[in-house]
């Protein structure tokens, strides 16, 4: 697949992301309680890494590499969070992620986002197992791996390094078929 597509949901329209977003995820992903549960996000968040990251986005998606989505509300164009996989072409695998802006937290926003997510990768993208990982103290995230559907597979023990503080890690995967 060459262009990647707008993923409708009942709420959310999930569609690729614009240079004219990076003021609004420089202002979500900059909030610290976002980065501070993620491995990617730097913080401080300065000028220009939207930019940068948004510009990545159409060479990754022709390359087979990430498919990554701005998770906007469909009632008037809000940009929310994120949602995106990471393939590995060679295994028809992806490692799923995620954020939501602190204002949009727990209205369900992130969960109906990955489960179209998922929708678009076991189908379009014809992955086999997709799989995604969550710090032990983020139980939040865990939330969402299982309303999705997703199986705990297990504990990672230090597994990352944040901020100078090892990290416990969750892993949580889903087959194509589940
Ligand atoms: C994790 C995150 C993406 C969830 O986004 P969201 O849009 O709020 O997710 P949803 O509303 O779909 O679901 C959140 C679930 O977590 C639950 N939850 C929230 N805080 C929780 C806590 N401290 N303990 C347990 N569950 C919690 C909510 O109640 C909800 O579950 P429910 O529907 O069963 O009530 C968001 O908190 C976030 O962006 N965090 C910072 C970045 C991050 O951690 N990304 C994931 C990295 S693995």
């Amino acid at each position: 697949m060459t262009r990647q597509p707008t993923l409708q949901t009942a709420r959310l329209a999930l569609r690729p992301f614009r240079t004219a977003d990076a003021g609004q995820v420089q202002f979500l992903a900059g909030d610290r309680a976002v980065a501070d549960t993620t491995l990617n996000i730097p913080h401080p968040y300065e000028d220009g890494i939207a930019e940068k990251w948004i510009s990545n986005h159409r060479d990754w998606f022709e390359r087979d590499e990430q498919a990554v989505f701005a998770v906007t509300l469909k009632s008037d164009g809000t940009l929310v969070g994120a949602v995106g996989l990471r393939i590995e072409r060679e295994d028809d695998r992806a490692e799923l992620g995620y954020w939501t802006g602190r204002e949009y937290w727990e209205r369900g926003y992130c969960t109906e986002a990955v489960r179209a997510l998922l929708a678009f990768g076991f189908g379009e993208l014809r992955l086999n197992r997709i799989y995604a990982c969550h710090f032990s103290r983020n139980p939040a995230s865990g939330r969402v791996m299982q309303k999705v559907g997703m199986t705990h597979e297990g504990r990672l023990r230090q597994h990352s390094k944040k901020w100078d503080a090892f990290e416990d890690v969750e892993v949580y995967g889903i087959l194509k078929g589940e």
